[in-house]
């Protein structure tokens, strides 16, 4: 079943242009995101909402993350995202008209199914579900639902799933946008860069060779940071996850303006640094940040797209460079190269890539 593939979670990573492309399939077009996606029931709720609280666990909530970026910047709505084993232990305000979601790719973690329950008593507008499982306990006790189309995932490390629901967010955020007077130009600009992303998630791909010899790099690391600024940093969230969970390599993730408040004191010669550093505006201040890693000796990988110009002391470091296919859906494309990084450093290190120890698939338990 795994074909040419070594691993299940590599031939997973391979199948994201596919599973990407399926999630949009039906959904978007060229006038924009289509009517009644997110079910019949769905127009007077989202024309209604005015917060939202998004809660999931691990990959899924790094998700969510990325989608507090998107839906706020677009449709100007506030969210909260909260990790779903917080969530429903804590006494949560909800404001008047505020919509509830819960992202899972199994639909069956307990934290997450605990915190829909909960919910459901603390009088939201609706609840709506962003999962992978047609059949699962998450989208049956939900009002509203967007499926990713990912296909089953059998490596426990999340990565179709992770970019699959970025996609279904991204219709989200793009619905609501319109909803609440996005420019309309630009709507469907941005509406044009979502259905090009299973191209330039094909394109990150081919860099592979590249990251495989980069990996080399970690095989006897201890410690690695993840940096990132504005919707990034929950991408270097996801990065530093996979690397922990399937190579045992430590690693943690900062704001890179974070970096000084602490972090900094911990950058030597052995401490490699993981960038994700796009164009974008505020590509700037992250090249400053990093030039204060390098004056510490610290060992830079920065993965920056084709226009993001870097300066010799950045250049000193190893660049990777990737076409980001714009702004709006760069999170989803530079989380391949870092997919391909931990998987690469699992597989040098001989861990087992697809069965981490400690953890399991679905966590259906507290
Ligand atoms: O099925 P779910 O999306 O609800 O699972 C949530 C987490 O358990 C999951 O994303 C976990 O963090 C992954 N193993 C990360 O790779």
């Amino acid at each position: 079943e795994r074909g040419e593939y070594r691993h299940y979670m590599q031939k997973e990573i391979f199948e994201q242009p596919r599973a990407v492309a399926d999630t949009l399939e039906g959904r978007i077009g060229q006038h924009g995101v289509l009517p009644n996606i997110f079910g019949i029931d769905a127009d007077p709720v989202l024309d209604r909402t005015k917060q939202i609280h998004i809660v999931a666990c691990g990959t899924s909530y790094h998700a969510g993350m990325v989608a507090k970026y998107w839906i706020e910047e677009l449709a100007r709505l506030p969210v909260v995202v909260e990790v779903a084993s917080e969530y429903r232990y804590r006494d949560v305000v909800v404001p008047e008209d505020t919509l509830f979601v819960a992202v899972s790719q199994s639909g069956e973690t307990a934290d997450t199914l605990a915190a829909m329950r909960e919910s459901r008593r603390r009088g939201y507008l609706a609840t709506f579900a962003i999962c992978n499982v047609p059949e699962s306990s998450v989208v049956r006790e939900s009002d509203l639902r967007l499926m990713t189309r990912a296909g089953p995932e059998i490596g426990v490390a999340s990565t179709k799933a992770f970019t699959t629901q970025l996609a279904a967010f991204a219709l989200l955020a793009l619905d609501l946008g319109r909803r609440r007077g996005l420019d309309h130009t630009r709507y469907l600009k941005l509406c044009k860069e979502l259905q090009s992303l299973p191209r330039f998630i094909e394109s990150a791909l081919r860099i592979e060779p590249q990251i495989e010899e980069l990996a080399e790099h970690f095989i006897l690391k201890h410690n690695a940071l993840f940096l990132g600024r504005g919707v990034q940093y929950p991408v270097a969230l996801e990065g530093s996850l996979k690397l922990k969970e399937i190579s045992y390599i430590h690693a943690e993730a900062y704001p890179a303006g974070e970096l000084k408040h602490g972090p900094l004191a911990l950058v030597d010669e052995d401490m490699p640094i993981v960038a994700v550093a796009p164009n974008g505006p505020l590509l700037d201040k992250l090249k400053s940040n990093l030039q204060e890693v390098r004056a510490r000796g610290g060992e830079l990988f920065v993965f920056a797209d084709e226009h993001a110009e870097m300066d010799d002391t950045i250049e000193q470091g190893v660049m990777v460079r990737l076409e980001s296919g714009g702004e709006f859906i760069s999170p989803a494309v530079f989380t391949i190269p870092l997919q391909l990084l931990s998987y690469h450093v699992a597989v040098m290190r001989g861990t087992d890539v697809d069965q981490p120890r400690n953890l399991a698939k679905s966590v259906t338990v507290e």
